[in-house]
This record gives structure tokens, sequence and C-alpha cells, in this order.
């Protein structure tokens, strides 16, 4: 029987040829998917050898030849990691970035400092409170909550499918999140009106045009979660933003990640619609320009401490 340590490397030879740069990696995930180990016990089972299962070898075949035709990884494990959780996702759902990861630093951040200035927390949920607009799977919106819990955290998706999913996923972390089905481009929230402190929105944003060349992009995740519409793959991003500012309180921030070719329009697509200060963009973890930061206009210097 062929052992492990040369069937992954082979699995890795294979996606490398298929074009798939994470090939080594993904291999080893493989591995450990069909194993149901982590990818440590599947290094620690390459170096010490021992039996494999009956069977492996067919299953690990079947599956690096489905990640060689270009399913995303996370289709064929079914598992995401996210910061630090773990989504289920899988057909009908975005699968969630490491660039957004960023977004929620940024917004982990606002909530810390909010906390800073003695805003109270988790009082009969009157404490700070976080929309995320475009759900998905829900990553955002979990995160938060599972990293900073007295967050009260709603989110909206449009998607039936994308909303099972992130229904799932909350049924899975076991999280306080309320999941609303709506469309971010009209009012939402109407309760929480002027009162929100932070909205996080990864919306769709490639232009129509502009077709994602990776197919695991192309043909698995979804139209809806990608193309933002207008020329510039903009057009929803900026009524989204329009929806944001009435949902904020007076020196509320809003947080939407972008193309990396965007970060100078969408700053200065909020800076023309004249509802936001402070307009700023954020680099990601490989210095490109991700997240647009703006905040609505503050009452006076104090409101932040409101
Ligand atoms: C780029 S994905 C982001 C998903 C998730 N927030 C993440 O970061 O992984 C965009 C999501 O927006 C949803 N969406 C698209 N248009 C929408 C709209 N008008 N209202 C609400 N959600 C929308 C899509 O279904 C998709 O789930």
């Amino acid at each position: 029987m062929t052992g492990l340590r040369t069937l992954v490397r082979a699995g890795a030879h294979t996606l490398a040829q298929a074009g798939i740069a994470s090939a080594d990696v993904d291999a080893l995930a493989l591995a450990a998917h069909v194993l149901r180990v982590e990818t440590s016990e599947v290094r620690r089972r390459m170096v010490l050898g021992g039996d494999l299962p009956t069977g492996f070898e067919d299953a690990y075949a079947a599956q690096l030849a489905e990640r060689a035709r270009r399913v995303p990884l996370q289709h064929l494990t079914g598992r995401a990691h996210f910061r630090r959780i773990t989504l289920a996702v899988g057909p009908g759902v975005f699968v969630p970035r490491p660039e957004t990861e960023v977004l929620v630093g940024l917004a982990l951040a606002e909530i810390d400092r909010l906390t800073g200035l003695g805003r109270e927390v988790g009082e009969g949920g009157g404490g700070i409170r976080l929309v995320d607009l475009c759900a998905g799977s829900g990553a955002i919106a979990f995160a938060v909550k599972d990293e900073r819990p007295d967050t009260a955290v709603r989110a909206l998706e449009l998607s039936d499918e994308a909303l099972a999913w992130a229904r799932h996923n909350r049924a899975l972390l076991d999280l306080d999140v309320e999941l609303v089905q709506g469309d971010a481009t009209l009012p939402c929230f109407a309760d929480w009106a002027g009162t929100v402190d932070v909205v996080t929105v990864n919306p769709p944003y490639i232009p129509a045009d502009a077709t994602p060349i990776e197919v695991e992009v192309r043909d698995h995740d979804p139209g809806l979660a990608l193309y933002g519409g207008g020329g510039d793959g903009l057009a929803i991003a900026v009524r989204i933003a329009g929806v944001a500012a009435s949902m904020l309180r007076p020196g509320g921030l809003l947080l939407m990640e972008h193309a990396e070719s965007q970060g100078g329009s969408l700053p200065a697509a909020l800076t023309s619609a004249g509802a936001w200060t402070e307009v700023g963009d954020h680099l990601d973890l490989c210095a490109r320009p991700r997240v647009t930061s703006a905040r609505t206009a503050s009452r006076g210097r104090l409101m932040d401490a409101d």
C-alpha cells in the first residue's frame, strides 16, 4: 500500500499541474478532510507512517480530482476558517476571504474605542450596536459576536440560499445574532434607525464586465455575491452606503470592503455623497487597499461618547 507521505506529495503535484497556487496546502487539507483529522495530524502521520484506513486512497483521489477541476477547497471540506470561527459553506454562499478579517479587526477596534469611552455594553441589548449588511455565511457578524459577545449584532442577507447557510452557522456556533432576509439597498432595521454604532458591509463590487479569472470564484461563488452593478461595480455599494447613513448614529462608523482597484473610487463616491466625514481607506495584510471607512457627521465633538 502506498504511504500517506507519497500520496499527499503526488496529490500536491496533481493540483499544481491543474494550476492551483496553494497545491501543497490543499493536498494536505483534503487528506485531513478524508481522514477526519486536523492537518497537524496528517503531517504527524506523514512523518511516522502507519496504516491508512481502507478506502482512503480512492476517497482521496476522488477529492483531488474534484479540486483539480477547480471546485473550491472549502466546498469540498465544507468548512471555511475565519478569524477564530469555522463556518459551514457550500454551493449558494460566498466563501469568506482572509482579507475580510481586516474589516472585522477595524470593527473590533471601534467597539473597543467606544467601550474605552465608557459606553455601556450588554444591558438589555442597549449596548454597542453593529449591523452587518450582505451577511452571506454570516462571517463578519459571527466573528464580531464571537470576539465581542456584549455587542448587539444584527445581520441582513438577500439570498435564500445564503441566508440558509447563515442560519445553519448560527446554530453551529450558538451565537445570539439576529438574521433577517432583506435588500440592503432599501431601509431596514427601522427600530434601530439613527442608533447603530458600526455598519459593516462586504457588498458585491465586481463590475459586470470584469468576470473573475479564478474558476473557483467565477463558477462557484454566487453571482449575486460578486457583481455590484454600474460601470465601476459600485452602484449597489453606494446605495447600501446611503442606507447605512440613515441607520448609523451621528459619529457612527461605516466599514465597507471593496476591490483593490476601488481604493480611490469608493472613498471619492462617499465623499461626494455628502453624508460622510473622516472618509479613509485601509490596506489588507498584503498591503492592498480593501476597506473604506467613513463616519456620519457628528452633532458635536462629544457625540462619540454618547
Ligand atoms: C461578497 S458577499 C459577502 C458575504 C459575507 N459578508 C462575507 O464577507 O463573506 C456579498 C453578499 O451580499 C449578498 N447581497 C447581494 N446583494 C444584496 C442586497 N441588495 N441586499 C442584501 N444582500 C445582498 C449576496 O447574496 C452575498 O451573500
